[in-house]
């Protein structure tokens, strides 16, 4: 058994300089323990407090639990010779906002500050972390979730809320994070890269340099004679979206693609292939040198056991006899190591199950359960199954979005890894 730096006594976040964001939720109390639990860790902690916060919890309590000033006013009364919101935003290795309501996700969505504390969220070089509490509904609310998305477009990073009993009486997902889910998170942030995580200083534009990403995408054409074949009405675009996504995140990256009218992508290697023989022998070829393989194409699962090499002709008749196609994640699946490996189901019924089933058969990360209605379309509605029993749904929205938050989820496993390993 791996034992984390905590469980053997480490302490791994020892002298890091910590900003708790505290915001206007019934959970707010709970950042007392999150407070606590940093300063055992030998953690710096400075609490800020958004106004409606101190409804819920007094900054007395953060303030002896931190053995630090509260800051709670953007123009204390007390005037410090420092611009406040810049010192503490310089000050910071890593501000977490435990709890963040929809409020100051969305404040700091829209570029809007306009109290302390989303003030320095802006103002910071440093990771965010927000851990999001609230009402269910608020939580699955379209327009969070695109905030939610465009936050993490720009390298902002989540703790994602647990399902339970909630404070209005429901039950449903919006409570916070444990805390000692979202410890393991900062650690993780912190842990990266010795100085702690420049990379995402630089939000987004390099999360995933110095890694290899490799894509498939669109459907293979398996040939029946030199002027058939049977095919699917993939197109491509998420395949290519994903590409694309990772190349602006600093990965070096290789398409994998069956035919399509798309244009190739600046910075991404293409390599083009018809059939899913071929789209076999390619991921084997490139899978071993790369970190993450993202399965998006539509491989066509039978072809003729039997091609021929002139054109059948209509008097002969045709009884079609097929044979199944390589299955490629499978063949992979023994040299998955910890590289991360991502999939897509395409299901006309029980989705959620067969999806399950996929993603546990073919060993995989994370699977993203399309409907049929996203071939060949712009947008897409999918839901994301992890390897870790998550489940999330997300709201109808272009491929690009999809890619987007398929992204994060990728460099949050990247980051999971490197800090288990
Ligand atoms: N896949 C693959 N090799 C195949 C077929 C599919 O690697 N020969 C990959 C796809 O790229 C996708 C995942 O497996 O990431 C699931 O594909 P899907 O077509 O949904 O499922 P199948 O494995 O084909 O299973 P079924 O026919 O039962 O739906």
């Amino acid at each position: 058994m791996c034992l984390s730096d905590r469980e053997r006594g480490v302490k791994p976040l020892n002298a890091r300089k910590i900003i708790v964001g505290v915001t206007g939720s019934i959970a707010a109390y709970k950042s007392a323990e999150l407070v606590r639990k940093l300063k055992q860790q030998g953690c710096e902690v400075t609490v800020v407090m958004t106004p409606a916060a101190t409804e819920f919890i007094t900054p007395l309590t953060l303030e002896t639990l931190s053995g630090r000033p509260v800051a709670t006013e953007f123009f204390p009364a007390a005037r410090r010779p420092e611009v406040l919101h810049i010192s503490l935003a310089q000050w910071a290795d890593l501000l977490v906002v435990a709890p963040a309501t929809a409020n100051v996700i969305g404040k700091v969505a829209a570029g809007i500050a306009d109290e302390l504390l989303a003030t320095v969220i802006m103002a910071t070089e440093a990771p965010v972390l927000f851990a999001p509490a609230m009402n269910a509904a608020m939580y699955s609310n379209p327009i969070l979730t695109a905030n939610i998305s465009r936050l993490r477009q720009y390298g902002y990073q989540f703790v994602e809320p647990e399902a339970g009993e909630l404070a209005c009486g429901g039950i449903g997902t919006g409570r916070l994070a444990p805390i000692e889910t979202i410890l393991e998170a900062i650690e993780g942030l912190l842990s990266c890269s010795p100085q702690g995580t420049e990379k995402l200083i630089q939000r987004g534009s390099s999360e995933l340099s110095g890694k290899k990403v490799l894509v498939t995408a669109g459907r293979t054409e398996e040939d029946l004679d030199p002027v058939r074949f049977l095919t699917n009405r993939s197109s491509g675009k998420m395949g290519y979206a994903l590409a694309s996504e990772a190349e602006k995140r600093g990965a070096e990256v290789i398409l994998v693609s069956g035919p399509s009218s798309l244009p190739s992508l600046p910075g991404v290697r293409l390599i083009s292939v018809r059939s899913a023989e071929q789209m076999s022998r390619e991921v084997k070829q490139w899978f071993p040198r790369c970190d993450v393989l993202l399965m998006a194409a539509a491989v066509s699962d039978f072809r003729p056991r039997n091609k021929t090499t002139s054109k059948i002709k209509k008097q002969e008749g045709l009884l079609l006899e097929l044979e199944k196609t390589p299955d490629i994640l499978l063949e992979i699946k023994s040299l998955k190591g910890d590289k991360g490996v991502g999939g897509f189901a395409l299901e006309t019924e029980d989705g959620l199950t067969n999806a399950r089933r996929k993603l546990k058969s073919k060993g995989l990360d994370f699977i993203v359960l399309n409907a049929p209605t996203a071939l060949g379309a712009d947008a897409n509605q999918v839901t994301v199954l992890g390897a870790d029993g998550k489940t999330e749904r997300l709201s109808q929205m272009s491929k690009l979005e999809v890619a987007r938050g398929i992204l994060d989820r990728v460099v949050g496993l990247l980051r999971t890894k490197c800090s288990d390993s």
